[in-house]
């Protein structure tokens, strides 16, 4: 049954957003079907506001409050359908937590998943920036997504092929603010082979034989790499990976290379993607803090709000950081958060 939409007005989001940086939002609902999603866009239509989607917050910075109406995807459901042999599809309903679901998914046994444990977020938010880890992204088991189509007000059906992925990015990204995702639909199987490979995962599982893996032994592994390497945004809190790994001309790379032999590269089918933790930390950047913000110390990747630091601390400390890295490298590094105001 659809609840009212009745917006509350000036909501803290501190507790909203990973980050934990304060910002206010002028009108803010939460929505748990498709039809109040609906609603409410078109309460934000009538009032003339702009609206801010809102998943589980680990993936933006609050550059200050909010004048709009955030609507907080709060549409729940996770279910088997088209069982098939040992393929099934895994249907999450937008708000749930991705984790949750990855646990969910690989105590049942079905593999796909196994290595995205423990990235914060919703389901709903996983295909905007095309998650990824450990050798996997999510494009690589999401069969379509059904969203929200603000052009037409209509649910309509999204295709992997549709939506465009490549890495950290999609179609939700390239076309901002078009698409509300409500349910993302996954083909899992209990016989593929899972990806071992990447190098953190292939040395914390050792000798052990891999065909008496079970995908929970495998999410289990990531975890605890993540565990030793990524700072918890429920103790400590941040937004992930804050840049993306640029993809630099192999060219480049070359010459880069030169100056710098032990530069992390991986080749790709056009060009080389340069590891921007190395880079980061090469420019003397990891570990670094303020009395408010700094730089996790295991991860030079990951920005931290130590302490009542604002969207406004973490953004001029990620200024500071792309200039070292551009002045000693060249390379342009961009943000992977979304900035919010
Ligand atoms: N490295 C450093 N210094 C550091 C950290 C790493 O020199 O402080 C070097 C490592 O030695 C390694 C290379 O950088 O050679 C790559 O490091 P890592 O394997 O930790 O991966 P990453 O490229 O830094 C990416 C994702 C992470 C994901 C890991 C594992 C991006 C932007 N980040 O990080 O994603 O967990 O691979 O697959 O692609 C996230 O998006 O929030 C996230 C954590």
């Amino acid at each position: 049954m659809n609840r009212t939409v009745e917006p509350r007005e000036n909501f803290e989001l501190s507790d909203l957003n990973t980050l934990h940086v304060p910002a206010v939002a002028r009108f803010y609902q939460e929505v748990h079907t498709a039809g109040e999603l609906a609603e409410a866009l078109e309460w934000a239509r009538n009032n003339d506001v702009d609206v801010l989607i809102l998943g589980g917050g680990s993936n933006l910075v609050f550059n200050g409050d909010y004048q709009g109406l955030v609507v907080r995807i709060c549409i729940r459901g996770c279910s088997w359908e088209r069982v098939l042999g040992h393929e099934a599809t895994l249907v999450l309903g937008a708000g749930e937590n991705w984790h949750e679901a990855v646990l969910y998914a690989t105590r049942a046994g079905y593999r796909g998943i196994e290595n995205l444990a423990l990235i914060p977020g919703t389901a709903g938010a996983a295909p905007v920036q095309n998650i990824g880890a450990y050798g996997v992204e999510l494009c690589d088991t999401l069969v379509s997504v059904t969203a929200l189509d603000r052009h037409s007000n209509t649910l309509v059906e999204l295709t992997n092929k549709d939506c465009h992925f490549a890495y950290r990015d999609s179609l939700f990204k390239q076309s901002p603010g078009r698409y509300v995702i409500t349910e993302i639909h996954l083909r899992l199987s209990r016989e593929k082979p899972m990806q071992l490979g990447y190098r953190d995962l292939e040395e914390y599982l050792g000798d052990r034989p891999h065909e008496e893996l079970e995908p929970i032994d495998v999410a289990e592994a990531v975890m605890a790499i993540r565990r030793r390497k990524l700072p918890d945004p429920g103790m400590i809190p941040n937004a992930g990976s804050f840049f993306k790994n640029p993809v630099v001309s192999e060219a480049t790379f070359v010459k880069l290379k030169s100056g710098y032999p032990d530069i992390v590269g991986y080749p790709q089918i056009k060009g080389v993607k340069l590891a921007a933790a190395w880079l980061i930390d090469q420019v003397g950047w990891k570990g670094f803090r303020n009395e408010r913000v700094g730089v996790h110390n295991r991860q030079a990747l990951v920005l931290i709000n130590h302490s009542a630091g604002t969207g406004r601390d973490i953004l001029e400390l990620a200024d500071r950081i792309r200039e070292s890295v551009k002045e000693r490298f060249g390379v342009e590094l961009e943000m992977e958060p979304g900035i919010v105001g």
